[in-house]
């Protein structure tokens, strides 16, 4: 049985759509810690589901917290997801576990990525340049923040009337089908 370890920051609907996935084995896998960087509701998801839930102090140096993360995650583990995760892994980290960490952005990158660019903002980024859609992309992670190498978007339409809250929730319904896809297909 494949094993992922998923990181999250906040609500951890993405979290939640790979433990349903998990429990109606779309993905044939084991979630075998979830670790977050702040207290916040995608840990309780975790403890909900009986899952070893860790909490990381994210004021910690980046190296530092890095080390306390890597030290959380079994060495057999096949596939690192950060599922709405905003602290910023080192060199080292990613490196070590290359090819093995994938990351969801609610955008279609290359465009709108990048250190800072995360939650509304990004939407309102969308909106701001006067795209006619948008969407949400999953790629590996390398060290250049949102950069790594693409493995999957899906695209959403912008309406005329959408707003970043809107556009926002309409992205992330597809997050959840797209993270899903792309980590089944992954461990298979
Ligand atoms: C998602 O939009 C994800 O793309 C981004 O942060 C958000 C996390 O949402 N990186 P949730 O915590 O999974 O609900």
């Amino acid at each position: 049985m494949s094993k992922l370890v998923v990181l999250v920051s906040g609500g951890g609907s993405n979290l939640q759509a790979i433990l349903d996935a998990v429990a109606n084995k779309t993905i044939s896998a084991q979630v075998v810690a979830v670790i977050a960087d702040r207290d916040c509701y995608g840990l309780e998801r975790a403890r909900q589901a009986g899952i070893p839930a860790y909490l990381v102090d994210r004021k910690l140096h980046r190296s530092d917290l890095s080390e306390q993360i890597a030290q959380l995650i079994p060495l057999d583990c096949d596939l690192i997801v950060l599922a709405g995760f905003l602290s910023i892994l080192n060199a080292k980290f990613i490196q070590s576990w290359s090819n093995k960490i994938i990351n969801i952005h609610p955008s279609l990158l290359p465009k709108h990525g990048g250190a800072g660019m995360w939650g509304l903002k990004v939407h309102q980024a969308a909106l701001d340049a006067g795209d006619s859609e948008s969407g949400c992309t999953v790629h590996y992670v390398s060290e250049e923040v949102d950069g790594g190498a693409i493995i999957a978007q899906h695209l959403v339409a912008i309406a005329e009337d959408d707003t970043a809250e809107r556009l926002q929730h309409k992205v992330l319904h597809f997050e959840h089908q797209l993270l899903v896809a792309v980590v089944a297909k992954l461990l298979a």
